[in-house]
């Protein structure tokens, strides 16, 4: 199979789909590898490390596409990418899509007549998204490290040194969420040697961060009273809690915000689902923070925008087992035998198989089973 890499043409993304690594793996299993040239240049990797793994390098984006079985991606078409879509028939796009918050990128698929698989809606049994979890962890690893930056007063923050130091007290952080993203985060926290304290609503997920952390930090069942409690003396407060299929419950209100330290910092980690603080507003790595009653906000909806090269190896380490399968058996034989990639289709010749996106545009669903 010919896989093709194109750049990511999307503002300020500079990830690219696949590592040297992966380019190894899939040209020993006997595929041929097309980067673009430059493709990844964002994230520190020279088109010489994929040539020297086995890629060829195209100059010219239209032919990474035209000549592609497969065509891998990060981030979702964008417009100037549409006519790309029908330069090949019966091609595979394997990227992030999140085709129900656009149903012009879904209608640019549709028309194309392609097999779209979504990174985001691939599922395995326990309800986890492996292909999600990555950027939750970078994103959730980040939290305390910005947090940290952000309390020092040239920042204009409350000017603490986050890990204390001999006869002086650490940070108070307080992380609302226990699940990837917030464990992530506790683990930089504790490591930053401050005082940590973790909230979340599912007791059986707090026994478990309990256990895992034996002590470093403390875990609190939480309530609107709890986050109260835990945020008025915070200097650090990491916003991480995610409910399925839902925005993001508000769960620091401003009254609150003006009873918090001057010169605290509240990271809201789940600003891309709305937020968790009644006041987050999304805001971009060029200027990140604004300010709340005294209180600084960071709300960066892309958090691992920032660390490209670390990125761009999280992701690709998690979706080259998907992607090996997908190029060694063709993408309808590699959905059938693993369930978890079939929930990772969302089009197929020009329908739509999966539901919520056909749900979100009031569009036809078709099944993938009746389709393969
Ligand atoms: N800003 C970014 O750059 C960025 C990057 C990656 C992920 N995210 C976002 O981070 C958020 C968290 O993602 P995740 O992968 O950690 O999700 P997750 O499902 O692993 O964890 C969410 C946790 O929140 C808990 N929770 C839900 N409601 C709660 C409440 N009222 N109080 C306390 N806890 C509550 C859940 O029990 C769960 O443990 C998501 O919104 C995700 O989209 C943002």
């Amino acid at each position: 199979m010919i896989i093709g890499v194109p750049k990511e043409v999307k503002k300020d993304e500079y990830r690219v789909a696949i590592t040297p690594a992966g380019v190894r793996e899939l040209t020993s299993a006997g595929h041929i590898v097309h980067v673009e040239q430059g493709a990844g240049e964002g994230s520190s990797i020279p088109d010489a490390e994929y040539v020297a793994t086995g890629a060829k390098i195209v100059p010219d984006p239209d032919e990474v596409w035209a000549g592609a079985d497969m065509v891998l991606k990060v981030k979702e078409p964008v417009e100037q990418e549409y006519h790309r879509l029908s330069l090949r028939k019966d091609q595979v796009l394997f990227t992030y899509l999140h085709l129900a918050a656009s149903r012009e990128c879904t209608e640019a698929l549709m028309t194309a007549g392609n097999v779209a698989i979504a990174y985001e809606t691939v599922r395995l049994p326990d309800n986890s998204l492996p292909l999600l979890t990555p950027m939750s962890e970078v994103a959730g690893r980040m939290a305390p490290i910005v947090a940290s930056q952000h309390l020092m007063r040239p920042a204009g923050g409350r000017g603490t040194l986050v890990c204390g130091v001999p006869g002086v007290e650490a940070a108070k952080v307080v992380i609302l969420g226990a699940g990837v993203a917030g464990m992530a985060a506790a683990t930089l926290a504790v490591g930053l040697h401050s005082s940590v304290y973790i909230l979340d609503r599912n007791l059986e997920r707090l026994r478990q961060v309990d256990h895992h952390f034996r002590g470093a930090l403390e875990t609190i069942a939480s309530s609107t009273h709890a986050i109260e409690q835990q945020c008025v003396d915070a200097d650090i407060v990491i916003g991480a809690v995610l409910v399925v299929g839902a925005r993001a419950p508000k769960l620091v209100n401003d009254d609150l915000v003006a009873q918090m330290r001057p010169g605290s910092v509240l990271v809201d980690i789940s600003i891309d689902q709305g937020g968790c603080f009644e006041s987050s507003r999304p805001t971009t790595h060029t200027d990140p923070t604004f300010k709340v009653h005294q209180s600084l906000f960071y709300c960066v909806a892309n958090m691992p925008g920032a660390v490209p090269h670390s990125s761009t190896y999280a992701l690709a380490n998690a979706t080259l087992p998907y992607t090996l399968e997908l190029a060694n058996q063709g993408w309808q034989a590699a959905v059938k035998v693993d369930a978890p990639l079939a929930e990772g289709v969302n089009v197929v010749d020009g329908k739509v198989t999966y539901e919520p996106v056909a749900e979100a545009h009031g569009m036809d669903y078709v099944s993938l089973d009746s389709l393969i």
